[in-house]
């Protein structure tokens, strides 16, 4: 199977297992990237099932209103019941690595709003350590360099991810050459640097559900 192939498998599986739970009332969080995209492809001729959706990006935003998928306002519409989101990489304790696709602010909101998050890979996203995949870290324009600065400190290699705007109008910088041996205290370091908006650390509030899609089958980790 391709790698293609394993995402789009994935993505059915969470649909799946969250179809039963669909009420006219459910608003859904989505998120971003190729999987996420597989997701909202699978679920669009579920559209008359549940609600609406709360998107992570302005990319997928566009993507389940062309699929006739309602988009709210997470201001308007509380806790969500469910997150279904990818991952750049995702270690055996369900903490991840995201932002490859520069929606790490929003994902990390929505998945904060919301009471169950479904993460769905490819099993080329599977580590013991996180960190082979360069960190994303969404930073205040102005105050790029000195956050670089910090992150060298922090044994980092930091590279301006050049020509790339997120959502929130920030930058980002990829910390590359990082073992992350405890990454809800890494977490909570990088979010102790002045200008960093976010970090790509999804350790704190990881997944409650991982989904990988191998050559085999999907497996399920909890
Ligand atoms: C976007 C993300 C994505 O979930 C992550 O990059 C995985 O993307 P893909 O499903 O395309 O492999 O965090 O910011």
């Amino acid at each position: 199977m391709t790698q293609d192939q394993l995402k789009q498998a994935v993505a059915q599986a969470a649909l799946d297992m969250i179809q039963a739970r669909l009420t006219k009332d459910t608003v859904l969080g989505i998120g971003t990237g190729s999987t996420a995209n597989y997701f909202i492809d699978a679920l669009a001729q579920y559209r008359f099932d549940f609600d609406g959706a709360v998107a992570s990006s302005a990319a997928t935003e566009a993507r389940l209103k062309a699929a006739g998928i309602p988009v709210y306002d997470l201001n308007g519409v509380g806790t969500l019941p469910i997150y279904i989101d990818g991952a750049d990489e995702a270690n055996p304790h369900l903490h991840l690595i995201k932002g490859g696709g520069a929606a790490l602010t929003r994902e990390k909101i929505v998945a904060a709003a919301s009471e169950e998050f479904i993460c769905i890979a490819d099993s080329s996203k599977q580590v013991d350590i996180l960190g082979h995949f360069p960190l994303p870290i969404e930073v205040v324009p102005m105050a790029r360099s000195y956050v670089a600065r910090e992150l060298v400190k922090l044994g980092a290699d930091p590279v301006y991810r050049e020509g790339v705007v997120t959502d929130n109008g920030n930058c980002i910088l990829d910390a590359y050459h990082l073992d992350v041996l405890d990454p809800i205290a890494f977490e909570q370091r990088l979010n102790q640097i002045v200008g960093v908006v976010t970090n790509g650390l999804f350790a704190q509030r990881g997944a409650d559900v991982l989904l990988i899609g191998h050559p085999d089958g999907v497996k399920t980790y909890y």
